[in-house]
């Protein structure tokens, strides 16, 4: 018998995902083929401390998964580059990048993938601002607050006033140094998921996100318990090409590799896509819609897992 191949599977770590991530990981270790491999669970807690070092001998490949800064954002990965181990999912620089809402939208606009208007300020500038209204001016009502590096919707705001812009920074302030402010639409949320390699990943089926309320704030997200989601979306069947074209192509702007997914607002009123935000390590349970997306398009969980972690190996060549 040919030896199994021993995965590390990280998961808790220091952010406010920590649950999602052991969730997560949970689902990962139920699932993986065990004729295939022998998975190690790798616990961070919440302090960023690791129950054992990683090191080669320990573990063939990693999965790390991880959700929010440090093991979404390119640290975690960065360190896995140190220590010369395979791992699942995109490296350094894209997870960078599309942990941070600026530097993503940056991407997206080089590459002239459509995303809602917005301005951003670092803290230093809307303190030493005498006129707030100028910094936003540019924008309509609704709009959106955000800290640039966070996810989850966690520190994020939806205002209508200038008086509930200012508490809106504040909050932002608490979480990050750099606040983003966007448009606000009214739309349908859809996602896609994007797996592959950089030169030729494939676009899942569209899924669409059943927002209760006005926005998916973090009470919607997480603690109403499925993720009410529609999957396949039901959408004209050119839309559904569109989203799975910019999908790739939001991918291929950050240097996406092995998974993505990536969400989309769908305004009513003008039939309009944008780019929301790309996601690198979604959530990843097999009721999450990443992987209920990838099932709709004919590639079960454990698959997914496989194919994952053949990518992981693709990357470093052994
Ligand atoms: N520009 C916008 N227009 C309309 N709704 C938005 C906009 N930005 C954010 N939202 C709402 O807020 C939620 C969270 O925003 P998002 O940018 O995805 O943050 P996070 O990275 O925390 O998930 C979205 O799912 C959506 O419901
Ligand atoms: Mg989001």
């Amino acid at each position: 018998m040919t030896e199994r191949v021993r995965v590390a599977v990280l998961a808790g770590g220091p952010s406010a995902e920590h649950e999602v991530s052991l969730q997560s990981a949970q689902a990962v270790l139920d699932a993986l083929p065990r004729e295939l491999y022998e998975p190690v669970a790798v616990i961070i807690d919440r302090r960023g401390r690791w129950p054992v070092e990683l090191r080669r001998d320990l573990a063939d490949v990693v999965f790390p998964v991880l959700h929010g800064p440090f093991g979404e954002d390119g640290v975690v990965q960065g360190h896995l580059e140190t220590l010369g181990l395979p791992y699942v999912g995109c490296g350094v620089l894209a997870s960078a990048v599309a942990m941070n809402k600026v530097a993503m939208r940056r991407a997206f606009l080089a590459e002239g993938i459509p995303v809602t208007p917005y301005v951003w300020f670092s803290e230093h500038e809307w303190r030493t601002s005498t006129d707030h209204w100028a910094l936003v001016k540019s924008l309509d009502w609704p709009m959106y607050v955000k800290p640039a590096g966070l996810g989850s919707s966690i520190g994020i705001s939806r205002v209508t006033s200038m008086e509930e812009l200012r508490a809106g920074v504040e909050l932002a302030l608490a979480h990050d140094r750099m606040v983003i402010v966007e448009q606000g639409v009214s739309a349908r949320e859809l996602i896609c998921g994007v797996l592959g390699d950089h030169d030729t990943p494939d676009a899942s089926a569209p899924g669409e996100l059943i927002v209760p309320g006005d926005w998916l704030d973090y009470e919607a997200k997480y603690l109403s318990r499925a993720e009410i989601a529609a999957i396949p979306a039901v959408l004209p069947e050119r839309v559904a090409d569109d989203v799975r074209e910019l999908a790739l192509r939001a991918f291929r702007a950050i240097g996406g590799y092995g998974l993505s997914r990536v969400d989309f607002l769908h305004e009513q009123d003008t039939g309009r896509l944008y780019v929301l935000e790309i996601n690198t390590m979604p959530g990843f349970t097999a009721r999450s819609v990443y992987a209920r997306a990838w099932a709709a398009s004919g590639v079960p969980y454990p698959e997914l897992l496989r194919r994952l972690i053949d990518l992981a190996f693709a990357r470093s060549g052994s």
